[in-house]
């Protein structure tokens, strides 16, 4: 109880200092944060319990209040042993909640009036004990309190697990995770690796950013619930010898964005990668290949059960046909050596003229990077691959950039994404295909 009590003085303290809410606008101004914006005007609920995980919770709340969002941090007795709400409330610019008694409610109802305020509840670190309560709908402190309160179908609760890997690994941390999910809560994976306590194993709290990720995720409308896409992404590598290959310029950032973005919207996601360090999005299943030859396997194997098939990956026309066993080496005579090239596989083309896209089970889309007249070449290459939908864009204008256009060529005629970011434009894309598919389909 002590513990409590002082959690309650620094609530007085908190109060009387009225400090001003920070300035949105010109936070979102700023601009240099990804995720800049993309939680303008949500009010989030943001809960902390007891773990060494608050650090991040600290980092979680900048980042929210710098995606546009309004946070309001709820503290359990015992998370207020790792942060303080002091510093809580410096980051979110808000006072922080600590106590159901708080009497700075006209109606004294803090659980009721801040679970409806919300637009979403995220509680990270969810403690062990907490995902205990919610799983037996305790409520001995606000935080639990709140959370049963919420009004379920309307606001949606996230729980970042932080504990120890064998709580983590306990029947009955695993029973009440299960209960959890079972009554509309959504929770979240652990990582693996080093834990506060110096042992390694699963039940590290995900960083920061991946929560911000998941968060965002949760308001994107569901256009493709119950899809599954593959998609390509990147260069592909040909190799010469051990150490030397052909391969191009493509980032794979426009392919990474709309694997995002089609997760985002509900769908599940298999990304079929070519050589690039991009991080992979959240909830997304990854295929790292490295050559054409490689990325054609991968997709032929996904493609029997995929219900749409984007390929942006630019994929090498042509692979040496004889990969060197050792390096090729200079011998001092000006001579160059000599390379023969034999013609990669056209994946899209094959998949396209496959049995389940003939038979309209598989939606596919392929991409055209063009140097000019780019609406003549996207239409002759959509004919000539066979595919519903091309989606064209100007090569050198898009090769590793962040922005880009889009021109989409379709039975419709065509349609143009202006200039935007390539996230931007992944959502358009995907919002567009969700259209496309179930009309489509129908
Ligand atoms: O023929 P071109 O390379 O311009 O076609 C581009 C489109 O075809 C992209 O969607 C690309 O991912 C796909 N492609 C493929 N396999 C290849 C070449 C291109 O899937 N070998």
């Amino acid at each position: 109880m002590r513990k409590l009590d002082a959690c309650a003085r620094w609530e007085i303290a908190i109060i009387g200092a009225a400090l001003p809410r920070p300035r949105f606008a010109t936070l979102r101004g700023m601009n240099a944060n990804p995720f800049s914006g993309e939680l303008a005007g949500r009010r989030i609920v943001l809960g902390l319990t007891g773990g060494a995980a608050c650090f991040k919770a600290a980092e979680l709340c900048r980042l929210l209040v710098k995606s546009g969002a309004t946070v309001q941090v709820v503290m359990t007795e015992a998370a207020c042993q790792f942060i303080t709400p002091v510093a809580m409330q410096a980051l979110s610019g808000q006072p922080v909640y600590t106590s159901q008694w708080d009497a700075r409610p006209d109606n004294n109802m803090a659980h009721i009036n801040l679970s409806r305020a919300a637009d979403a509840i995220v509680v990270a670190p969810a403690s062990a004990d907490f995902i205990a309560q919610l799983a037996q709908g305790r409520a001995a402190e606000l935080l639990p309190l709140l959370c049963l309160a919420r009004p379920a179908e309307r606001v949606p609760l996230l729980l970042a697990p932080s504990m120890n890997r064998e709580m983590w690994a306990h029947p009955a941390t695993q029973r009440n995770v299960v209960q959890a999910l079972r009554d509309g809560t959504q929770v979240l994976g652990v990582a693996w690796g080093e834990q506060a306590c110096g042992e390694t194993g699963d039940g590290r709290m995900l960083e920061a950013p991946e929560l911000l990720e998941e968060l965002i995720a949760v308001f994107a409308p569901k256009a493709l619930a119950g899809q599954r896409v593959l998609i390509t992404a990147g260069p592909t590598f040909e190799a010469i010898d051990p150490v030397r290959g052909i391969t191009n310029r493509s980032s794979g950032k426009m392919g990474f964005a709309i694997a995002r973005a089609a997760r985002e919207a509900g769908a599940e996601v298999t990304l079929v990668a070519g050589p690039v360090s991009l991080p992979t999005p959240r909830g997304v299943e990854r295929i790292d290949v490295v050559s054409a030859l490689n990325m054609r396997e991968a997709v032929m194997g996904c493609a029997q059960d995929a219900h749409i098939f984007i390929a942006t990956a630019a994929v090498a026309d042509w692979r040496p046909a004889q990969e060197a066993e050792h390096k090729i080496k200079k011998d001092g005579s000006g001579e160059v050596p000599r390379m023969d090239f034999v013609e990669n596989p056209d994946i899209l083309a094959e998949v396209a003229h496959g049995a389940r896209a003939q038979a309209g089970e598989l939606f596919c889309v392929g991409f055209a990077a063009e140097s000019e007249n780019l609406q003549a070449n996207a239409q002759a290459k959509r004919a000539r691959k066979g595919v519903p939908l091309l989606v064209a864009n100007i090569g050198p204008a898009t090769f590793g950039r962040d922005d880009n256009a889009l021109l989409l060529v379709d039975d419709e005629g065509v349609t143009e994404l202006p200039h935007a970011s390539k996230r931007v434009l992944a959502q358009q894309l995907v919002d567009e295909i969700a259209r496309r598919v179930s009309g489509w389909s129908a």
